[in-house]
């Protein structure tokens, strides 16, 4: 995907050679992500850097005690990182944190590479994935912004790619003024184009709504194993790759519960731990499916050392979403997933932590998946009750969809109407009802 004429990554090979630097912040305590330990942050870097297909030659945590407001690190560290990338021929330095428009500029100048933040290496990543067309504008629309904020630097490329004049003199004021103005235009029309995908995205959705199965969400950390599970679940070949972010867009498919007729069940894209602010709405674009969910699946990585700062970020972005548990009615089951690769003892731990609150599993090896099926065929039935339905007796068609869809329990009538003692959940008691 191109983006506009400003996307500043783009100039990157695919296959180039990347240095990912994990700014370990020392002075003070690192808000909300105590739990995380700079290790397992640098691997998250390292599987998204590879992501948007780096070679990474190099990794590590560098400790910084005091930021350095023009450059971030301390000026020993550049020089050392600098000989570093200068030997690995490395043309791409990844900071996975924030880096202001001047840090970067000056890193960029003293590594002799070019930096992405952590803003920008999301940003590429979205940008790749996006597939559907809500989801691109909204990729679009986060990057213009992200430039926007940065425009004394981007000048220098906007100039270049209308092969102008390059570092060297510089636009003037005017050229800055002008620029803004068409980043401001290309914003104003990306809104128009996102309004009308919306709209016709809502129609979609009221069309499916009327399609009378609940809607199950697959949701968790990215790598955490959705699209696996959905796979196994769905039994469809979905990219599950071992490369982070390989669902963007909701990815719907139906399948069959032992108790239900049919269950749509959802992929979304994975969630990320300081999801940059940029981003926010076109994730939670993403994320729209769920807020329709008749029921959640939380998704978990529990052989990951960070599992439970990783849920914890799902959960925070859900609670913004309205919809961790307790906020509204939309139950939610939690998976534990990949206990294959745990071992006999850590398995035995996770299944005393999981109790009844949590179901173990392996996407990889199908174990667990019936309890899970079952659990989900539960859940979704949990608010039945039963329901005196009067349906005409020449009604087949809403006869025929009362007994998939309900346990009818007693009936009695007469030649023209027939009264169906059916369980039903609350749910499905109002798709029937909408029913024509
Ligand atoms: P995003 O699209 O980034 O959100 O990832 P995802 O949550 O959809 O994860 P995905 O299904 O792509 O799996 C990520 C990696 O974990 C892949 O390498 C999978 O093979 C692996 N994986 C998934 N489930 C299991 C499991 O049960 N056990 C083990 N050992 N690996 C698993």
């Amino acid at each position: 995907m191109t983006i506009g004429g400003f996307d500043e990554a783009r100039g990157i090979r695919v296959g180039a050679r990347a240095v990912v630097i994990l700014p370990h912040i020392t002075s003070k305590a690192s808000v909300g992500h105590a739990l995380r330990s700079p290790e397992a942050k640098l691997a998250e870097a390292i599987g998204l850097t590879r992501a948007i297909a780096l070679d990474v030659a190099h990794a590590e945590v560098v400790k910084v005690r005091s930021v350095q407001v023009s450059r971030l690190l301390g000026s020993g560290q550049i020089e050392r990182l600098a000989g570093l990338v200068a030997s690995m021929e490395a043309e791409v330095v990844i900071i996975d944190g924030r880096v202001t428009p001047v840090q970067q500029r000056n890193l960029e100048k003293l590594l002799k590479a070019k930096v992405i933040d952590r803003t920008g290496l999301i940003l590429e990543i979205f940008g790749e994935r996006a597939s559907t067309a809500e989801g691109t504008l909204q990729v679009e629309l986060a990057h213009l912004q992200y430039q926007a904020s940065r425009l004394v630097r981007s000048w220098t490329h906007l100039e270049r790619q209308r092969g102008g004049f390059g570092f060297l003199g510089g636009p003037g004021e005017s050229q800055i003024e002008s620029d803004r103005r068409l980043i401001r235009d290309r914003i104003a029309r990306l809104r128009d184009d996102l309004e009308d995908v919306r709209r016709t995205r809502g129609l979609h959705r009221r069309n499916r709504q009327k399609a009378p199965w609940p809607v199950v969400a697959l949701v968790g950390y990215t790598n955490s194993g959705k699209s696996t599970l959905f796979n196994r679940l769905t039994g469809a070949e979905v990219r599950a790759e071992d490369l982070l972010f390989a669902t963007l867009d909701p990815t719907m498919r139906a399948i069959k519960l032992p108790g239900h007729e049919k269950v749509v069940l959802s992929d979304t894209v994975g969630f990320v731990s300081d999801l940059p602010t940029q981003l926010v709405a076109a994730f939670r674009a993403t994320l729209e499916e769920v807020l329709e969910a008749d029921l959640i699946v939380h998704v978990r990585d529990i052989s990951h050392p960070d599992s439970d700062a990783q849920a914890q970020d799902v959960i925070d972005v859900l609670t913004s979403l309205g919809l961790a548990p307790g906020q509204r009615e939309t139950p939610m089951i939690t998976v534990f997933n990949k206990i294959d690769a745990l071992d006999d003892e850590q398995r035995e731990l996770v299944r005393a932590e999981a109790g009844n609150d949590a179901i173990p599993v392996s996407a990889l090896t199908g174990e667990g998946l019936e309890q899970l099926q079952a659990a989900m065929d539960l859940t979704l039935r949990a608010d039945e009750r039963v329901h005196r339905i009067t349906v005409a007796v020449t009604d087949g068609r809403r006869m025929a969809w009362l007994h998939s869809h309900g346990e009818v329990v007693g009936q009695s009538g007469d030649d023209e109407s027939l009264t169906l003692q059916v369980r039903l959940s609350d749910k499905d008691k109002s798709r029937f009802d909408a029913m024509s």
